[in-house]
């Protein structure tokens, strides 16, 4: 490893909900997804390593989450590891996925307390059995949190997402429990790892990169997109309500011709 990870400083993060409060209008997004980038390049502009880049990473998630229960949004989605990251050098992916570990056994409490509900995205057979093992533990112990629904796409890639769904269809034709005429977009939503979370409004993308890699495809065909030269490290709530203020600003239409209502 790196460097220790001592146990999270600011664990107990998680202010209690405040009362609603900037964001509650009309047009506030109910779903923000992020795709956190970045924490290379902060380290290397410090000279630090890049596992320092990714350990404060995990900071500026604390904090983003924090931020999202404070601002009463319903569903943040964080891209955290993309089926790609594999490609990366072995040591990296080992602390990635040792930060996961070390992410819920730090927070998996205030997460509750907090009333957040966490859920996981992506394929989950290639993990190793103890991370395998942490999702669902953490799933089920926040299954039943009304509040903010935290979303954590590792081992995510929208494309392998969507071959899944398409193999879930055809077996599904093909033992007859469904009529190859009854395939529609909604039955292919079904069979999507996000089968039942509602499609993103609002996706970030930060330290100026202009790409989607490979994240949340399907998704996010109607998302509106805005991306922060700010590195995913110094994110906070004062970025996070820029991007969503920048949001509201949209003029929604949705493939017509839009307006004011
Ligand atoms: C992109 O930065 C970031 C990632 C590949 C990982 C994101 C992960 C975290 C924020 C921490 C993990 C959190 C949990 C809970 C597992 P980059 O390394 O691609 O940055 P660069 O483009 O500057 O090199």
């Amino acid at each position: 490893m790196d460097m220790p990870i001592e146990a999270a400083s600011d664990a107990a993060v998680l202010s209690p909900p405040a009362p609603a409060q900037e964001t509650g209008g009309v047009d506030a997004p109910a779903h923000v997804a992020i795709i956190m980038d970045g924490n290379g390049r902060w380290a290397e502009r410090r000279g630090l390593p890049r596992a320092e880049g990714h350990r404060r990473g995990v900071e500026a998630l604390r904090r983003t989450v924090r931020a999202a229960i404070e601002l009463n949004l319903r569903y943040l989605t964080v891209y955290s590891f993309s089926s790609e990251n594999w490609r990366r050098p072995a040591a990296e992916v080992f602390q990635l996925m040792n930060l996961l570990r070390l992410f819920f056994r730090s927070d998996l409490a205030d997460l509750q307390r907090n009333n957040v509900r966490v859920r996981f995205i992506g394929a989950r057979e290639d993990l190793a059995s103890d991370i395998r093992s942490i999702l669902e533990e953490a799933e089920r112990r926040t299954a039943g949190g009304t509040g903010l629904n935290l979303v954590i796409a590792f081992n995510y890639g929208g494309r392998q997402e969507l071959v899944r769904a398409a193999r879930a269809l055809a077996l599904d034709v093909a033992a007859g429990r469904l009529p190859a005429d009854a395939i529609d977009q909604a039955a292919l939503d079904a069979r999507l790892d996000t089968a039942g979370i509602p499609d993103p409004d609002l996706v970030i993308r930060t330290s100026g990169e202009l790409r989607v890699s490979n994240f949340l495809l399907w998704q996010a065909a109607y998302a509106e997109f805005v991306f922060t030269p700010v590195l995913w490290p110094d994110f906070d709530r004062a970025t996070l309500e820029a991007a969503i203020a920048d949001f509201r600003g949209r003029d929604r239409r949705f493939g017509g011709l839009g307006g004011a209502g």
